[in-house]
């Protein structure tokens, strides 16, 4: 257990029995689904920002429990989909849902556990929660549909790749925490810091995720290495090798995302390392998170704002 899972120890293990308790479904291949992919663990970063903001915050309710419960779901049923969507053969250290069910019920169970978090917001009956959520879920979807038709096209700028991530990625962070600061009554100034930390992040979390997808550990990542350039993803790493690299550099990393596959990993990798591509994607992770960092001065000092200044350490130091 990380430090930033001790300070809130007890409501963390309250959120875990309850992700378990509303799985429940009158239809076998849904449990079994839903309990594959969410008994295999994950880090559970965004629940763990939602229980950590409404502390640092002094929130003194319990639907801080489910609204951490919810953004699990969001995030588990975004999991489902996109290991169909990329193609994926394992997450959290087992087969993908789709490797062993196949698509079409990933896909179905995804719906199902996006459509369980609508139920438990509707119960907490926060406007201002439903609202962000719901644009979130919205935002998530156009940041994987555009990712999808950036796919092997090794025109996109960097510019265009930070909106993806920001999308796809960063948002939910950024819901995680403003819904924590809207449930524990935050100032508006605090509720904005809030967002923003979630934002810089989540930003930071997903380029470390892009860098780790070149030169991570499957075994510790629990997913394989290379998806992104089996499916031509032109991620940060290699939009940064191909401005850097030679004509004959350059030519090769572009036509490895038209192309797709995995038979170039080996030589793209080491223009990727020569042209500092991972280098430069880890440094715009660490200036992200000193960003998030900054933000914390918005909140009392406290040890939940201290666990939230560790967990931006973890995010951009992971292996896992
Ligand atoms: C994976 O998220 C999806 C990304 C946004 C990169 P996590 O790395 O948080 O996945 P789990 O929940 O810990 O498995
Ligand atoms: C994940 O991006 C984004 C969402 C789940 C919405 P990736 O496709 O890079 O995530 P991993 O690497 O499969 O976890
Ligand atoms: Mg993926
Ligand atoms: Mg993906
Ligand atoms: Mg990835």
């Amino acid at each position: 257990m990380n430090s930033f899972h001790k300070v809130v120890e007890h409501d963390f293990a309250a959120v875990n029995q309850l992700i378990i308790d509303q799985l429940h479904s009158d239809v076998d291949l849904v449990e079994n689904i839903g309990h594959y992919i969410v008994d295999a663990g994950g880090k559970r970063l965004r629940p763990l920002l939602v229980l950590l903001v409404a502390n640092a915050l002094g929130y003194q309710g319990k639907q801080h429990l489910s609204l951490a419960a919810i953004i699990e779901f969001i995030h588990t049923a975004t999991l489902l989909h996109d290991d169909v969507v990329d193609v994926s053969s394992l997450r959290r250290g087992r087969p993908t849902a789709n490797a062993k069910f196949g698509n079409a019920p990933s896909v179905l169970v995804g719906d199902f556990l996006y459509s369980r978090a609508f139920q438990m917001m509707v119960a907490i009956g926060e406007m201002d929660i439903m609202a962000i959520l719901s644009d979130t879920t919205n935002v998530i979807s156009e940041g994987e549909v555009q990712q999808l038709i950036n796919a092997k096209n090794p025109d996109v700028t960097e510019a265009n790749y930070m909106t993806v991530i920001h999308k796809k990625t960063a948002a939910l962070f950024e819901a995680a925490c403003e819904t924590g600061a809207v449930l524990a009554g935050a100032t508006p100034t605090q509720r904005l810091a809030m967002r923003q930390f979630g934002y810089h992040l989540g930003l930071a979390f997903q380029l470390i995720d892009d860098a780790l997808d070149y030169e991570g550990d499957a075994d510790k990542l629990g997913k394989n290495v290379g998806d992104d350039l089996a499916e031509g993803k032109p991620t940060l790493p290699l939009i940064h090798a191909m401005e850097n690299g030679n004509a004959s550099e350059k030519a090769l990393i572009q036509a490895a995302i038209r192309e797709g596959g995995l038979d170039q990993l080996d030589s793209i990798l080491t223009i990727v390392q020569k042209r500092g591509g991972l280098d430069y994607t880890k440094a715009c992770a660490s200036a992200h998170a000193n960003q998030a960092l900054a933000l914390l001065g918005e909140l009392e000092a406290s040890p939940f704002s201290s666990a939230m200044a560790e967990l931006t350490a973890f995010s951009v130091a992971r292996s896992s």
